[in-house]
């Protein structure tokens, strides 16, 4: 087979329109499909509409706000607490534990036990399913990964899906019989997905594959994200002692260094999507008909043209031209846009907005709560990357309290 012709995308405004061009589809979980085959982020065009339609009922603003004022702040105390009380914590391992039990709550997987071993257990399961939905760039024997992958979706499944679902279709048709009030209902992308208002065709795989995707979305993404921002948030401290003080008690402040800390370092740092015909980008630039698109965020989200020519620095303060998130396209744009993003990352404040009532986000909310708690890198064992992979993640961050 030919290799397709590849187009690098590493400017700002190229990235943008190459997002919103309809003849772009998909392309980053080819042969992935044992996690990833209909599932919202590979669905095109019509497909994509009624299922983004159907799942967009669950990320209104007053869910949003529900989720973050109400039912996770439980989670973070309920997570966060044991590690405070032993004086010390290492924040990878305790970002997979935050974060899974983060994403459960939205994606609708239920925790019987709570534990902790529970948390790592399903963060187990999430892992796998990531290997699954990047199958084709996995260097061993694929059919035998796709093999262990469906094998452990479906223990997943008879674990923790299945009785999720179970309590989910029992309190479903005790609200149609007038049983119980809406507010009893759970509110997550599982219950979502078997009201399934706009009667889609989703058999039961279907969901179990896309409740498995957003544990995946959600989680992995957050977890990378929060520990990326309190590295930030302590180098920034240190650099600026006069702004410690502000860290601590102004959430917006938090959220600022959340969104300037993804745009240098995207969770997911490259989109792919197929050209379905020939397009010529507003720049000129012509894409072949069957060629593949990539874009290159950690360039994209670095153009000096829009960021400025300190753009590689990491400053909150920045200021940024009209229309420019501060996150740059972290969260991806059009179609794909993250559906999660203003949970994870909040809202941006807009002058005047009451900050109480603001939406902060998920991870900011979480990373003030470790800055509060006396959080701060331990001098006697410093953290190190993750030698494993040739992204930079970080492998072992030991953090002290108080
Ligand atoms: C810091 C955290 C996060 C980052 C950086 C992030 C990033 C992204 C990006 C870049 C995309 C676009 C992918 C593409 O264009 O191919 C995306 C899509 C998506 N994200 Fe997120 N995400 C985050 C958190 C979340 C959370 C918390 C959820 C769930 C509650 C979520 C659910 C999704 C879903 C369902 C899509 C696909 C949307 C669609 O295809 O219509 N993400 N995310």
């Amino acid at each position: 087979m030919n290799e397709p012709e590849v187009t690098t995308i590493t400017t700002f405004a190229e990235a943008r329109d190459a997002y919103r061009n309809k003849a772009l589809r998909q392309a980053l979980y080819d042969e992935g499909e044992v996690i990833m085959s209909d599932v919202i982020v590979n669905l095109h065009a019509d497909q994509h509409r009624s299922r983004r339609r159907l799942e967009n009922r669950l990320f209104r603003r007053d869910r949003m706000e529900e989720y973050e004022k109400k039912r996770f702040p439980a989670v973070i105390e309920e997570t966060l607490t044991p590690h405070v009380r032993e004086g010390h914590a290492e924040l990878v391992s305790v970002s997979h534990q935050l974060m899974m039990n983060l994403a459960a709550t939205t994606a609708g997987i239920d925790r019987p036990e709570g534990t902790p071993e529970e948390s790592f257990h399903l963060y187990d399961y999430l892992m796998l399913f990531v290997e699954g939905a990047t199958l084709a760039h996995y260097t061993g024997d694929r059919e035998a990964k796709a093999a262990e992958v469906a094998e452990g979706l479906q223990r997943f499944d008879d674990e923790f899906l299945a009785p999720s679902i179970e309590r989910r279709l029992a309190a479903l048709a005790a609200h149609r019989a007038g049983d119980i009030d809406s507010s009893e209902v759970p509110v997550d992308v599982l219950c979502t997905l078997l009201a399934n208002e706009d009667d889609l065709d989703l058999p039961h795989e279907t969901i179990r594959r896309e409740t498995a995707y957003y544990l995946l979305a959600g989680a992995h993404t957050s977890a990378t994200a929060f520990v990326r921002t309190l590295h930030r948030l302590f180098e920034w401290e240190a650099a600026h002692p006069e702004e410690a003080g502000v860290l601590r008690t102004d959430p917006l402040s938090v959220q600022r260094c959340m969104h300037e800390t993804i745009r240098l370092e995207p969770s997911s740092p490259v989109a792919m999507r197929w050209a379905l015909d020939d397009i010529e980008l507003r720049s000129g630039r012509q894409i072949a008909r069957g060629s593949k698109v990539v874009i290159d965020l950690n360039s994209v989200n670095r153009d000096p043209e829009v960021f400025g020519a300190d753009a590689d620095e990491f400053d909150p303060h920045r200021e940024l031209p009209e229309g420019v998130p501060r996150w740059g396209l972290s969260f991806g744009l059009g179609m794909h846009a993250c559906i999660g993003s203003d949970l994870a990352g909040g809202l941006p404040y807009q002058e005047g907005d009451d900050v109480d009532e603001h939406l902060h986000g998920l991870v900011p909310v979480a990373a003030q709560w470790m800055l509060n708690h006396g959080a701060r890198p331990d001098p006697s064992d410093p953290a190190e990357m993750d030698s494993a992979t040739a992204r930079p993640y970080w492998g072992r961050y030991p953090v002290r309290f108080g």
